[in-house]
């Protein structure tokens, strides 16, 4: 089905950095990785971190880089055209992005209101500082009021999703990159200025950076692990996606570590974003919250209390911080519906307009459930397994279960399938002689499919009650 020569490509390696930097930077980085810093050991849990990145992290999107690149498909026929055997792996990469799609805009959504409510603010030049206990009320009648809003918000999300996918590769994904990456690298830099300029902002700095060995234990490796894969945005099939419109005379070792580079550098300058400003105002409690209630509610009761010459500064804090998660969310939610869109085109020979439509189709269709599913007492409101709603549900079936398993079996694949010289051999077309070659078949046949195979462990013992997470 495929024509090779018609395939879309990256204009240069910069730009394929930059297009798999854009995936990896997400929610991950922000609501996240925070947290779990300051949960397991502060500098420790970043060390740890940063050495699993270029040791497992890197061997993995390694490989999924090379297969793209290779067999010039994405996940769905990439695996199929090596081995027929293996399309499993081809259908769970697929699985992944096509759960995520169903719910990710809703966040997006989320994340379009409170940029529209803070904008609201500072046109009206609003006196008063949101408190948490107001954040809190917003956040909880947005999303669980029964009202139409959430799936507006929503629709322009994924509305925005839609256009920048069906623009292509390089009318859409890339230039929309150009702009997108480097006006968030200086978001980010601002918002966590005007942190570190707060009062105690030093306790809060030598809270998230100085190693904590009595925070160290082995749920550091398995957090940090779990947070590595979901913010590499690994197993997901979009590295392959992305590969496979890569240039053979690029680089994939040098490219692999500038994206993790960079996104370890956005998941740590998050943390000067937030750990400092809530440990301050919200003390070591403050800390305990991760995902939605830290981004929804702690955060801007926290940004509130911010002030820089005696000025309260909580509106712009807040514009700016939902505007730089704006764009991690956007970007990321555009790596994972080209995915799905080029496996399309790959396995049914259609073209980017038509898949995209169909793509387009059903996140708005899914969107629907998933974004009423909060209602108090609406239609969707039901869970369907306990405690867990569909938007739960389909975050649960995607990063606990078909990450772990997409991610093991490419390993097992990649090791002892086809083997680790399959992949040396396409990195050494520009590289000539891979030099890593020999911790890289080690890495690839022994050492991440172990590491994986330990977290999902992990999760699944962690689901049933059997451990304390
Ligand atoms: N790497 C992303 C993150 O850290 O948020 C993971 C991701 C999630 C990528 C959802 C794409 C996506 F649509």
């Amino acid at each position: 089905m495929n024509d090779s020569s018609a395939r879309d490509k990256w204009s240069g390696r910069m730009a394929f950095v930059m297009a798999a930097a854009a995936s990896a930077v997400g929610l991950g980085n922000i609501w996240r990785f925070p947290y779990l810093a300051a949960k397991y050991g502060g500098g420790i849990f970043l060390f740890v971190y940063v050495a699993l990145a270029v040791t497992i992290g890197f061997t993995l999107m390694t490989v999924e880089i090379a297969i793209g690149r290779r067999t010039k498909l994405s996940p769905l026929d990439a695996y199929k055209s090596i081995a027929p055997k293996w399309q499993i792996i081809g259908w769970l990469g697929m699985a992944v992005p096509a759960l995520i799609i169903a719910y990710y805009s809703v966040i997006g959504g989320w994340i379009v209101k409170f940029l529209a409510f803070y904008a609201k603010r500072l046109l009206e030049a609003s006196p008063c500082p949101v408190t948490v206990a107001e954040s809190k009320a917003l956040f909880s009648d947005f999303t669980g009021g029964g009202s139409l809003q959430p799936l507006a918000c929503s629709a322009v999300f994924a509305f925005c999703t839609a256009v920048l996918v069906l623009l292509g590769v390089r009318r859409g994904i890339e230039k929309s990159n150009k702009i997108a990456m480097p006006l968030l690298l200086v978001l980010c830099v601002a918002v966590a200025a005007m942190s570190l300029c707060q009062p105690g902002a030093a306790e809060g700095l030598a809270y998230y950076l100085k190693p904590d060995f009595s925070k160290f234990s082995w749920k550091t490796v398995v957090w940090a692990l779990g947070q590595m894969f979901f913010s590499l945005s690994l197993a997901m099939g979009i590295m392959v996606t992305y590969g496979s419109y890569m240039r053979k005379e690029d680089s994939i070792p040098k490219c692999v570590f500038r994206i993790e580079f960079f996104d370890a550098l956005v998941a740590f300058l998050a943390g000067l974003m937030i750990i400092p400003p809530v440990f301050t105002f919200l003390g070591e409690e403050g800390l305990k919250s991760e995902g939605p209630g830290l981004m929804f509610i702690s955060l801007p009761g926290v940004f509130g209390k911010m002030t820089l010459f005696g000025a309260s500064i909580g509106d712009v804090a807040g514009l700016l911080f939902f505007a730089l998660a704006f764009f991690a969310a956007l970007t990321s939610s555009v790596s994972i519906m080209e995915t799905v869109v080029s496996s399309l085109r790959d396995r049914l020979g259609l073209g980017r307009t038509a898949a995209g439509m169909i793509v387009t189709i059903y996140m708005f269709v899914t969107l629907v459930p998933n974004s009423l599913c909060f209602a108090n007492g609406g239609v969707f409101s039901c869970e369907i397994l306990p405690g867990m709603r569909l938007l739960d549900f389909c975050d649960f079936a995607a990063n606990n279960i078909f990450m772990p398993l997409c991610a093991f079996l490419t390993c097992v694949f990649a090791g002892w399938c086809i083997g680790p010289n399959w992949i040396v051999r396409e990195i050494g077309i520009r590289e000539g002689r891979f030099r890593l070659a020999r911790p890289f078949a080690f890495m690839v046949k022994y050492a991440a499919p172990a590491a994986i195979a330990l977290i999902f462990t992990f999760y699944i013992l962690k689901e049933l009650k059997i451990v304390e997470m």
